[in-house]
């Protein structure tokens, strides 16, 4: 007998994590989160569809790639593959893991663009941005340095502050210098596109007032729009690591516009590999469900830009948006130097997936809470309730069976009744899965886990075999026990996969179904039991801390001193870009005094031919010090138009300033033009 109806048509994602960086423990609530969900909707013979994907654009993963001395696309596939290997060894059972960086999603950025743009929704206007006059170029927000607007913390990137976590807008950065020359940028103007997200406030009021969204973030939305909706700006300037926009070129999609639609672009993906019917899943009537599994700080993305601009370009809204909590590991936030900032492979190198997977199922509820990982509790509660509960039903009764019984289980059950109410709860337990109360599931299934031992406990089995007149109650009671383990396991399935893979091995009872224990396993022939899952040591835990904090000493470089911590390093340039610049040998054969100028002096260099520099350095030679003297100059650089003339090149200079600033080389033996090495 089936509990379930008709099967409902389910799409499930996770947020897109970055392409940037490693899989933390941080992340896995989530995964392991719409894992456990969508195993359950699985197991419910529901046809449930997981997709996600790696968010690959912006520009913390095109400065990341230049650090790296690699291309983004090398950077993102690398990236890839290390957390696919992460998530598969967690038993994260998604259908397709893609990337933002895909033909599908420019194909669907540019169509909700066009097709927002064709509607109205996109407004064209000039702002203010900081501008580096050296460099000619818009300076992206991670290109621009200076004190925190709201702490005055120094040293803050231009969209948020590491410190005290304040969002703002470059231009309100305090003294704000570019990363890329050190220069201070201008304000130039500069345009962009904004999507006018006020234009969809009725249309998300009554998406927002359709019940589908937690109290805590309905509250959220009420106040952004008590605060009145801002248009989005939605374009970034070159150089940008992202999609260029159609009819907009030098002009990129902001990494948040195009990373949900990678959501839709992994589906499509997906569907284009298995034949699925993508239209019937995105179409504005569509009847299938759509959910987003996210984290609390990325709400507003979710809760107001993505559903206006999916339905400002005719798809279907999200059914849900499921919001959870930070994690916390022994109550502070994850602390590298703890050792509680934990890497997925770290975890791997030294713990089974289930351990994890079950303590966060035993502490997730439908809440926007944070969750705690103790490290302790973690210990005691997977030894207690796993190993001690629930594998300690079969190790207590399969000896039994297999040595007395030929590994055949009884006819019938000697408490039908009991069984019966093990069934019977799956109701409530199916109902909590499903309401993504997976705490309260554990809790009902470890109270059912606490009869079944009480059961045996009370038949005593192991006294029972010694006498032969007893001995045969032996072969029901440990019936008994496999069937209600079997059911146990059964309802722990979507959370512990592999424990049920093994289960159902030993029972040989096939893949089992939420329906597949309605009816008890009699007659049947098992396999021998084997060990199923271990204890955890406490030391295996504190090895995993100690090589938490060695994967910091391993990543982490000595922090700046001396000049370096006031005027840090430029982004990385490879060997290429280094070889780029050619360095010659120079003979200073005229120096002057440049009219209406307080530090520069007019060069003529000579390195073969002659070359007119102006050099900012009047402060440590006079032009008498210089004539005839050798120094190093940059040759090939572009000439550039100063106020005084044209300067042809750049003499390099070393030193504090002032009257120490160090331009000449030894003249013994060198000659001009020569390259320098
Ligand atoms: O906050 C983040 O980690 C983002 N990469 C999440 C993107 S989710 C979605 F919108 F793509
Ligand atoms: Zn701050």
């Amino acid at each position: 007998m089936s509990t379930q109806a008709t099967p409902r048509d389910i799409l499930v994602t996770s947020a897109l994590p970055y392409a940037n960086g490693s899989i933390h423990l941080g992340h896995l609530v989530e995964y392991i989160q719409t894992d456990i969900w969508v195993r359950f909707q699985r197991q419910r013979e529901n046809r449930c569809t997981w997709v996600w994907a790696d968010d690959a654009h912006g520009t913390p993963i095109m400065l990341k790639a230049q650090e790296l001395g690699l291309t983004p696309e090398a950077l993102i596939a690398q990236v890839k593959e290390e957390h696919e290997t992460d998530f598969r060894d967690f038993l994260l059972s998604f259908d397709n893991f893609y990337t933002t960086h895909s033909d599908e999603n420019r194909h669907f950025a540019e169509l909700i663009y066009t097709r927002l743009r064709d509607a109205g929704h996109i407004d064209k206007r000039t702002i203010k941005q900081l501008y580096d006059a050296e460099q000619n170029m818009f300076l992206p927000d991670r290109y621009v340095k200076g004190g925190c607007p709201t702490c005055e913390a120094e040293d803050q990137y231009g969209d948020n502050c590491e410190v005290c976590s304040a969002t703002y807008d470059a231009t309100e950065l305090r003294n704000p210098r570019s990363v890329v020359s050190g220069s201070t940028p201008e304000l130039r103007d500069s345009e962009q596109y904004f999507v006018k997200l006020s234009n969809f406030e009725p249309m998300l009021r009554s998406w927002m007032d359709s019940g589908k969204l937690q109290p805590e973030i309905r509250n959220k939305l009420e106040e952004w729009f008590e605060d009145g909706l801002q248009d989005w700006d939605i374009s970034r300037n070159a150089p940008y690591w992202g999609f260029e926009i159609p009819d907009a070129p030098g002009k990129y999609f902001y990494v948040w516009l195009d990373a949900p639609i990678g959501y839709m672009a992994s589906h499509k993906n997906l569907c284009e590999r298995t034949g699925d019917d993508f239209d019937s899943y995105w179409r504005e009537d569509s009847e299938a469900e759509l959910y987003h599994f996210i984290g609390k700080d990325i709400a507003y993305f979710h809760t107001l830009f993505w559903p206006a601009i999916l339905h400002g370009a005719g798809f279907r809204t999200p059914s849900a948006v499921f919001c959870h909590g930070f994690l916390t590991v022994d109550g502070a936030k994850m602390s590298k130097s703890r050792g509680t900032f934990i890497k997925a492979r770290t975890y791997l190198e030294h713990m089974d997936p289930e351990y994890l997977r079950y303590y966060f199922a035993a502490k997730l509820n439908h809440k926007v809470e944070d969750i705690d990982l103790n490290l302790e509790d973690f210990v005691t509660r997977v030894n207690a309730d796993l190993v001690g509960k629930v594998v300690n039903i079969a190790s207590r009764c399969a000896g039994f069976i297999t040595k007395s019984f030929d590994g055949k289980l009884s006819e019938a059950l000697p408490d039908a009744a009991l069984y019966q109410d093990f069934v019977d709860e799956g109701v409530a337990i199916a109902e909590a899965y499903e309401a993504r109360k997976f705490s309260q599931a554990m809790r009902l299934i470890m109270a059912l886990a606490d009869r079944a031992n009480h059961y045996i406990a009370e038949a005593e089995p192991w006294v029972l075999v010694k006498d032969p007149d007893t001995r045969p109650q032996v072969h029901g009671i440990c019936t008994q026990g496999l069937n209600l383990f079997r059911v146990l396991v059964n309802y722990l399935k979507p959370v512990l996969p592999q424990l049920a893979e093994k289960s159902e091995a030993f029972l040989q009872c096939g893949d089992m179904r939420w329906d597949s224990t309605q009816e008890p396993l009699l007659s049947h022939d098992i396999q021998r039991f084997s060990a199923m899952l271990k204890r955890i040591e406490t030391a295996t835990v504190e090895k995993m801390t100690e090589a938490s904090k060695q994967d910091l000493a391993a990543t982490q470089t000595p922090a700046p001193t001396g000049a370096l911590a006031d005027d840090p390093l430029k982004p990385e340039i490879t060997y290429a870009d280094f070889d780029k610049i050619d360095l010659r040998i120079a003979k200073i054969v005229d120096a002057e005094h440049v009219e209406g100028a307080d530090k520069l002096l007019r060069l003529t260099l000579d390195i073969g031919k002659q070359r007119q520099v102006f050099a900012g350095i009047k402060s440590a030679y006079s032009p008498d010090d210089l004539r005839g003297r050798l120094t190093v100059m940059v040759a090939n650089l572009a000439p550039r138009k100063m106020r005084f003339g044209m300067s042809e090149g750049m003499v390099l200079a070393a030193g504090p300033g002032g009257k120490d600033l160090f331009v000449l080389t030894p003249d013994s033996g060198a000659e001009p033009g020569m390259r320098v090495k």
